[in-house]
């Protein structure tokens, strides 16, 4: 694999697709023993979850429904400035087990926001499932119940996750280069 260039910056080549299939059908095994016969809702987070909820929901064997939605911004009458909020339920969510999909957790900041947004509909649990995890950058409290790969603390592009709009096609995961840029 090559570096690729988005935008005004180059990537270097990652994790790969093999290490990203094995980490998506270790996190459906787990969901397919923990949670099978419970009412689960996942909850996928746009835009950088759509590949991962859409390649782990394939693999999910019992029956569950799936919802999709985004945390938008919005800027706040008074002095709070700009404060963010979960757009799109439109599932009823009480009392079900609600598993929210997400790309990666990096500072805890938006995964705490969107727990605490999620407990208000009353659901029985909130658990979370994250593809990628950077522990080092970690600012929040937030158990996540199902991690497929710890990584360090730097950039990432692909598979759904973005630079300013762009790379979410790509197959593979690349890193932003410490050497090229
Ligand atoms: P947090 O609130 O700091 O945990 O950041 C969460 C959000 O920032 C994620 O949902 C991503 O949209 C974005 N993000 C964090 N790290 C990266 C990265 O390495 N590449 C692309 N987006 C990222
Ligand atoms: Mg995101």
């Amino acid at each position: 694999m090559n570096t690729v260039k988005i935008l005004d910056k180059v990537f270097e080549p990652f994790i790969t697709n093999e290490t990203i299939d094995n980490a998506v059908e270790a996190i459906a095994q787990k969901m397919n023993q923990d949670l099978a016969g419970k009412d689960v809702v996942f909850v996928a987070i746009l835009n950088g979850a759509f590949m991962f909820a859409s390649d782990l929901f394939k693999k999910i064997d019992f029956s569950a429904r799936i919802t999709f939605v985004k945390m938008a911004s919005y800027v706040g009458t008074s002095t709070s400035g700009s404060v963010k909020q979960l757009v799109g339920i439109n599932e009823e969510l009480k009392d079900k087990v609600v598993v929210i999909i997400e790309d990666i957790v990096d500072t805890g900041i938006t995964i705490d926001l969107i727990i605490r947004q999620l407990k208000t509909y009353d659901p029985s649990e909130v658990r979370v499932a994250s593809l990628l995890v950077k522990p080092e950058a970690m600012q929040k409290d937030v158990i996540v119940d199902y991690t497929g790969i710890e990584i360090p603390n730097r950039f990432i592009v692909g598979y759904g996750l973005d630079y300013n709009g762009y790379g979410r096609n790509l197959k593979e995961i690349f890193v932003l280069s410490e050497t090229h840029n």
